[in-house]
């Protein structure tokens, strides 16, 4: 798939700052107004605050203003594709609590929601 946001999330795994575990992501989001936002891990020698490529990408998009996102693509350098981690589940799905998730190996690819990744989310609603 040659797609936009797949371009932008393998550019940004292209930047990952992944000395440590030499695991490098990239993740890309759309926003509903067709903005892309990308961000990579970005690692530590304190390694508990590494940050992952997926909470690198909305950090950046809500930064810039925007909170509502249509489809997250993940790139990664193994099969099957990895799919995001529990604190970026909680993450995304605060802003996109069913948000298309399209994951990318070098040769399969796989697809979620959120939804399916984080059954029975606690979100905003829980709050109000
Ligand atoms: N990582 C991500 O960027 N996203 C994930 O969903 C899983 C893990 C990063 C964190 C760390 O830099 C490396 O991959 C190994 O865990």
């Amino acid at each position: 798939m040659t797609d936009a946001l797949v371009s932008a999330a393998r550019a940004a795994q292209r930047r990952a700052y992944a000395p440590y575990s030499n695991f490098h992501v990239g993740a890309a989001l759309e926003s509903e107004d067709g903005q892309v936002f990308a961000g990579c891990n970005v690692e530590n020698a304190s390694y508990g605050l590494t940050i992952c490529a997926e909470r690198a990408a909305i950090f950046a998009a809500v930064s810039a203003g925007v909170q509502r996102f249509r489809r997250a693509v993940v790139v990664s350098d193994i099969d099957p594709p990895a799919a995001p981690c529990g604190a970026c589940r909680q993450v995304l799905s605060e802003f996109a609590p069913d948000l298309p998730i399209d994951g990318f190996g070098p040769r399969s690819s796989a697809s979620w929601t959120i939804s399916q990744l984080l059954p029975a989310a606690f979100g905003p609603e829980q709050l109000r």
